[in-house]
């Protein structure tokens, strides 16, 4: 016992000395950066700030009640007319419709249509994921919290963003990243290095005074935190469904479908406290958390944000891989349930077979794939910054009696009808602008229908 309370007892003098001889040298300005770091109470806080995971109850997603709607919206981006024209067409009405966003509602349209958007969501205080444009803005505005934050950095803020503004208004055109690395360039020039040090607070590949910076610089408190608040994911257990801005994957790239390491590969073990209760909806409720939390790809918020496909068993954001939505789909296909039913042991023949149920995931972000349903998955970007079409997925309402009939529930493979009284001008389209019918399979038994509107 003396020697640990010895040794504690130097390292904690160890530490002190330390801390007064770098504190010391306070005035010399590259050793004042080391002590910010050392003594860890100046050093870059975490400007991403991330929230991973929200669950909502059958209170708050209710899909089975005619006098409420569940409305999820795909990818905004700014363009407020258009989602004003959804909303009205929809006639949207608060609290009885809950709208639901899959992010990116702001960045990429114009700053207005964007600042507009933002004060919408964040007044009516809408439930949403957070997109990885949103992540930016976020990132851009903690990040000129911390600036404002350290002495003399709102002055050298200030500054800077008068100069850049006056250019900006003489020059509208103006390459702004040249600009800005014109400006570093300068003052590196200059003796003792002038403001360099206040550039060099910049992250690498950020992008000062671009679209994200100029909505975070823009945007008020309120707006921030309502922003802040969105978590990556949303969770709703009783429907088994995700909500998340590029997706999830439902097994390990690389690793055996059957693998006991894969979430559905076995029958989880039930806690000897619930043995009386119904067991499916445990087992299903088991393996979707493990799905979040046993998945690391699920755990790594840049995937969640950024996902396209998978090449080699990666994850990727560009467009050359295979989409995620197609692996999740397939290994969906393997679940036949917990039982021994006979109809459990038809399905065991057809295809290679897990012990699981199917979940959904609700998702945007894959714009140049336009709207894309699939049975498991519901891609809802439809590219409405890019003059297609803003599109949503309207849950409950009149909608809420139907459920699929046993004949439907066999056929897996198209998730998509026709509705002949279909509106036409609102109904559902593909990428290539065909009218594709609107009802849409939802989870389990439900049914949905995609309502979208024109964005040019
Ligand atoms: C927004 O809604 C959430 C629940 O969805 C609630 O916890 C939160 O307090 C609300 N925020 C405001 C500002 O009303």
């Amino acid at each position: 016992m003396p020697t640990i309370r010895l040794i504690f007892a130097y390292s904690t003098l160890t530490f002190f000395l330390v801390f007064f001889f770098l504190s010391g040298l306070n005035k010399n300005d590259q050793v004042s950066h080391v002590v910010d770091y050392v003594v860890g109470n100046k050093g870059p806080p975490d400007f991403s700030l991330y929230n991973d995971l929200i669950t909502l109850s059958p209170d708050e997603f209710s899909i089975d009640n005619p006098d409420r709607r569940i409305i999820l919206i795909g990818d905004i981006h700014g363009m407020y007319d258009p989602f004003q024209s959804l909303l009205s067409h929809l006639s949207y009405k608060s609290p009885n419709d809950v709208l639901i966003s899959a992010g990116d509602i702001i960045a990429k349209g114009s700053l207005k249509g964007s600042l507009n958007v933002l004060s919408w969501m964040t007044e009516h205080n809408i439930t949403a994921v957070r997109g990885n444009h949103d992540q930016k803005v976020i990132e851009w505005r903690s990040w000129i919290n911390w600036i404002q934050s350290l002495p003399s950095g709102k002055r050298w803020l200030r500054t800077t963003t008068q100069r850049f503004e006056e250019t900006l208004s003489s020059s509208p055109s103006l390459d702004v990243d040249a600009w800005v690395e014109e400006e570093r360039k300068k003052d590196r020039r200059r003796n003792g290095g002038g403001n360099r040090k206040w550039w060099d607070r910049i992250p690498e590949d950020w992008k000062m005074f671009g679209d994200h910076y100029r909505i975070a610089a823009a945007m008020t408190d309120s707006q921030y935190n309502y922003l802040v608040e969105r978590p990556l994911k949303i969770w709703v257990p009783h429907l088994h469904v995700y909500i998340a801005h590029a997706g999830v994957l439902a097994s390990i790239p690389g690793v055996a479908k059957a693998n006991t390491r894969q979430p559905l590969a076995t029958i989880p073990r039930l806690p000897r406290a619930s043995r009386s209760s119904d067991h499916e909806a445990m087992y299903r409720q088991i393996q979707e958390l493990k799905i979040l939390n046993d998945i690391p790809d699920n755990k790594n918020p840049w995937v969640t944000l950024n996902m396209r496909g998978l090449v080699d068993d990666q994850v990727v954001r560009t467009k050359n891989g295979t989409p995620w939505s197609e692996v999740f789909n397939s290994d969906m296909k393997m679940c036949r349930g917990f039982g021994n039913s006979a109809d459990d042991l038809k399905k065991k023949k057809k295809h290679k077979s897990l012990p699981c149920r199917p979940a959904t995931v609700v998702y945007g972000h894959a714009a140049s794939r336009g709207l894309d349903l699939k049975r498991w998955t519901i891609g809802l970007d439809s590219g409405c910054v890019y003059e297609r079409r803003l599109s949503a997925l309207v849950l409950g309402g009149k909608l809420a009696r139907q459920s699929l009939s046993e004949a439907e529930e066999e056929d897996d493979e198209s998730p998509l009808e026709d509705d002949a009284e279909d509106d036409e001008a609102f109904g559902a389209y593909n990428i290539k602008g065909h009218r594709v019918g609107s009802k849409v399979r939802f989870g389990d038994r439900a049914k949905g229908k995609i309502i979208s509107v024109s964005c040019d």
